[in-house]
């Protein structure tokens, strides 16, 4: 199986009012996401802020119980857990499968910590004697492009690039399965960006990681994903290998986001525009397609019919009424 298997997934929140506190609406975070992830491949999840993508990630390491679908993972071959579903209890043995790098280096490192102990403290919780850790330790930092003598230092002594390669190799320390990084570069410097793009692209090779890379833009992703899913207002809008989204995407969204990627030909980087309008708002989402106030491509159909993610060609899914016969710009 792969590593992991994402069926309809669902995160609702209440809006609750008056007096007695009654449910007067739902914001739908997430809203009906299906995905997977082979073992060694990466996953990128893309779109604009507010779009769920945090809240798909939180749902898989269980940071929050999902209101519906399912989040099979397989650990190891053979063994299938749903996380989705799973009591409190027994996710505990799972979590050092599933490790987590975040966005900001400067928040997520305990200021009062050596590098040294940061790194090893998952190692240390789950019983890994001190000799063992302290040869493990010189790995992670080998691994991390990181001089053994940061062991002994507090994370204030460097670079956020630096800081991101302690939270990297952190969330490495236990040999996870599947690593969910949640923008794991945009809070750093453009320049910065890169190194740690390589660095990921790195342990790709090393590691053969499994990986779920979350991104606002396409900009950052390309190189360091398999396959993209695009989402918008809680929903994929299309899905596919990396190069082929690029090359022609076929969904208006994705081509509004490619506008912001470089494009080797400067005639194509000028036809294509950005989404104008504000991005929906989950709480009360447009009716048919939730695109269509933005899409310059929308006909009376997209008002009232809402379209379903449907296979276009091999490996690429996309719900749009007219994915077949527009014919979209891609970064070639
Ligand atoms: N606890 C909550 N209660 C109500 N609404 C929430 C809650 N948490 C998130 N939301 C809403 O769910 C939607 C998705 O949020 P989420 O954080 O997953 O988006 P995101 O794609 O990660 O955005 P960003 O790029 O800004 O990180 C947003 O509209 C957000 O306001
Ligand atoms: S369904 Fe219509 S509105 Fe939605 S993306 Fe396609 S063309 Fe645009
Ligand atoms: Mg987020």
């Amino acid at each position: 199986m792969n590593v992991l298997e994402v069926q309809d997934l669902r995160k609702h929140y209440p809006i609750r009012a008056g007096l007695l506190r009654r449910e007067v609406g739902r914001v739908r975070a997430v809203d009906g996401v299906s995905f997977h992830i082979a073992r060694g491949e990466t996953l990128a999840l893309v779109g604009e802020s507010g779009c769920g993508k945090t809240t798909v990630s939180r749902c898989i390491l269980r940071a929050l119980r999902p209101s519906a679908g399912s989040i099979r993972f397989a650990p190891e071959e053979g063994q299938e857990v749903d996380l989705a579903t799973l009591p409190k209890r027994q996710m505990r043995p799972l979590r050092r499968h599933i490790q987590m790098i975040f966005q900001d280096p400067y928040a997520s490192l305990n200021p009062r910590m050596m590098v040294g102990d940061i790194i090893t403290e998952p190692l240390k919780v789950n019983g890994v004697p001190a000799a063992e850790r302290r040869e493990r330790l010189m790995e992670l930092l080998e691994l991390v492009q990181m001089p053994p003598a940061a062991r002994s230092r507090f994370p204030h002594a460097f670079s956020g690039g630096q800081r991101q390669r302690i939270g990297i190799a952190r969330a490495l320390a236990l040999h996870p399965q599947l690593v969910v990084a949640d923008e794991p570069v945009s809070a750093l410097d453009v320049s910065v960006q890169a190194q740690i793009i390589n660095l990921l692209l790195d342990l790709q090779d090393r590691l053969g990681l499994s990986m779920l890379f979350v991104a606002h833009d396409l900009s950052v992703v390309r190189h360091v994903s398999d396959r993209v899913a695009v989402m918008y207002v809680g929903r994929i809008v299309e899905i596919a290998p990396t190069d082929a989204l690029y090359r022609a995407p076929r969904h208006p969204y994705t081509e509004a986001l490619l506008a912001a990627v470089p494009a080797p030909d400067p005639a194509r980087q000028q036809r294509r525009e950005a989404a104008r309008g504000e991005v929906a708002d989950p709480a009360n989402p447009p009716p048919g397609c939730a695109f269509h106030p933005r899409c310059p491509y929308a006909v009376e159909r997209c008002r009232v019919e809402r379209p379903e993610l449907a296979a276009t060609e091999s490996g690429r899914w996309v719900s749009c009424h007219r994915a077949r016969e527009l014919d979209l710009l891609g970064v070639g």
